[in-house]
């Protein structure tokens, strides 16, 4: 059977790695009746578009967004601080599943993609809402354009180094700019910095090799089945390990006891750059289906489809979602501007 969240009312207190502030990661309880999911097709479509590429009213409008979504009351689950919540909840073991006394755990297995994907889909809705604004779009972390140039796309975008409403202290402050993203970082920075070139070859590489040659099946890409009752965590996909992980324990501060805020599950979407990150790893979900050879194709098992998740909308409602609502980002409502994939066609 499928993994379900079945309400919120179950949420206990999460488990925080060592050294954590405590925080309680629970949503505030929700009033009115669950509803279930639904397009809306009277929206206006939503371009995604690449930070490193935003001009500057777009700019002003993304940090407005993020200065009204912090400004919000505490206990409204729209508020910054509890969407952050919202990934700690998910990740640290603070959800039951429904009927089963199993935790829900999103992280290492097949709910990876779909989930997260959601996830942005909300908060960008609720963005929008707080600007009155419906063709509000949330960037994407183009990480893995490796081309040389500026303004570049695989350092940490300046729309996250300027403006208080986007910026997060806690980051790792050797991997600002001019320092190229490492996409197999080790969690080490021993040794000399490479040269761009030689980054710039590595972080091709790591590509293939996750995104074309080792994830030519479903469950290569997605990860591990996990179904109602399963043990947590039964093995993410290539992408879900690197460059997903990568990136985030790269950007996270390294001072922090576990590099706090993106490097550990917790705290990782209380930086806004997470949200960014997310729109690259959900764009490179489209792109992957569209990469030829193998089969490239969402799993068709209905203990996936059927996996369903609850979100608050930008109406405070609480929302039952399945996966299989979340496999075409136009019937979202989005889609990602073509930045070009190099990397699919450079076989190291
Ligand atoms: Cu839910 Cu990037 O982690």
């Amino acid at each position: 059977n499928p993994v379900e969240l079945g309400s919120i009312s179950s949420c206990s207190p999460a488990e925080l790695p060592p050294g954590a502030t405590p925080v309680n990661c629970c949503p505030p309880p929700n009033s009115s009746p669950i509803v279930d999911f639904q397009y809306n097709t009277r929206l206006p479509q939503r371009l995604r578009r690449p930070a490193h590429l935003l001009r500057p009213d777009e700019i002003a409008r993304y940090n407005r967004a993020y200065q009204l979504m912090r400004a919000l009351p505490a206990s409204d689950p729209r508020r910054f601080s509890q969407q952050a919540n919202v990934h700690c909840a998910y990740c640290n073991d603070s959800f039951r599943q429904a009927n089963s006394r199993s935790e829900l755990q999103i992280h290492d297995s097949w709910l990876f993609l779909p989930w997260h994907r959601w996830y942005l889909y909300f908060h960008e809705r609720i963005l929008g809402k707080l600007l009155g604004d419906d063709t509000f779009a949330l960037p994407f972390w183009n990480w893995d354009n490796q081309a040389a140039g500026s303004p570049l796309a695989n350092v940490i975008p300046s729309a996250y180094l300027n403006q208080a409403p986007l910026i997060d202290s806690l980051r790792n402050q050797q991997h600002l700019p001019p320092r190229l993203v490492d996409l197999n970082y080790s969690g080490q920075d021993s040794g000399p910095i490479p040269p761009d070139s030689t980054q710039r070859a590595e972080n091709n590489a790591l590509m293939f090799q996750q995104i074309v040659s080792g994830s030519r099946t479903p469950s290569l890409f997605f990860g591990q089945a996990y179904r109602a009752g399963d043990a947590n965590a039964p093995g993410g996909g290539t992408i879900e390990n690197a460059p997903h992980g990568t990136v985030h324990v790269w950007t996270g501060s390294a001072a922090a006891p576990n590099r706090e805020d993106m490097g550990t599950l917790y705290s990782a979407a209380r930086d806004p750059i997470f949200f960014a990150h997310h729109g690259n790893i959900d764009r490179l979900w489209v792109v992957w289906k569209t990469l030829p050879g193998g089969r490239r194709r969402d799993p068709t098992d209905t203990d996936w489809l059927d996996a369903k998740f609850l979100f608050y909308d930008e109406n405070s409602r609480l929302v039952r979602v399945r996966v299989r609502d979340a496999l075409t980002t136009e019937q979202l409502g989005y889609s990602y501007q073509d930045t070009g994939n190099a990397w699919a066609s450079a076989r190291p």
